[in-house]
């Protein structure tokens, strides 16, 4: 996907279900001079996700859906996506699967980031996973959104050692710092 030159910022909605920290960091990135991309929407599927309140603080429109008929909920966004003219869709800590229509009506503008070294470890409670398997490295992974979970091409990956006293908690601290690293870095990668 191409950058358009001049001033134009391509537009970006975030997807959240919870604390909203790649949330707020893509905020902070999307708002340096250099950034190819603005926030103009916020789309979360509980209305408790403490990330929300970035949307506040920030002035950003917000919209909230429960996904109890996820085909209802799909099509209004996709709506409100052509509204809005959102050219790229970044999840972040959303938690609901998109379907494949939605996935194909957005045909490779989806990214997602995961913490761990994907193709490894897809699906939920990486940390536990990766320590259970006394793995040596972990770390975190931005990548398109396909159709099958967390399987779509990877746009950039950081690794990490595993520490012998690492716990879910200090792992997941350590990742979630180098995602905050890596999701700008992964955007300016695709857009360039
Ligand atoms: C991150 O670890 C992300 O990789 C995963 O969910 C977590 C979301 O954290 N998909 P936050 O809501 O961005 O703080």
């Amino acid at each position: 996907m191409k950058k358009l030159t001049g001033i134009k910022k391509i537009k970006v909605a975030v997807f959240i279900s919870g604390a909203g920290s790649n949330l707020r960091n893509i905020i902070k990135f999307s708002k340096n001079k250099k950034s190819p991309i603005s926030v103009n929407l916020i789309i979360s599927n509980k209305k408790t996700a403490k990330g929300l309140k970035y949307a506040n603080q920030n002035k950003i429109e917000k919209k909230i859906f429960n996904f109890k008929n996820i085909s209802f909920s799909e099509k209004k966004i996709l709506k409100i996506l052509l509204k809005k003219k959102i050219e790229l869709i970044c999840l972040a800590g959303f938690m609901r699967i998109l379907s494949k229509f939605f996935i194909q009506n957005f045909n490779g503008k989806i990214i997602n980031i995961h913490p761990s070294l994907l193709p490894k470890y897809k699906g939920l409670n990486t940390h536990q996973r990766v320590l259970k398997n006394k793995e040596k490295f972990s770390g975190c992974t931005v990548h398109y959104v396909s159709s099958k979970l967390d399987s779509g091409k990877i746009i950039f990956q950081k690794k990490i050692k595993i520490r012998k006293n690492d716990t879910i908690s200090s792992l997941q601290r350590r990742i979630l710092m180098e995602e905050h690293k890596i999701y700008p870095i992964a955007i300016n990668k695709i857009l360039d």
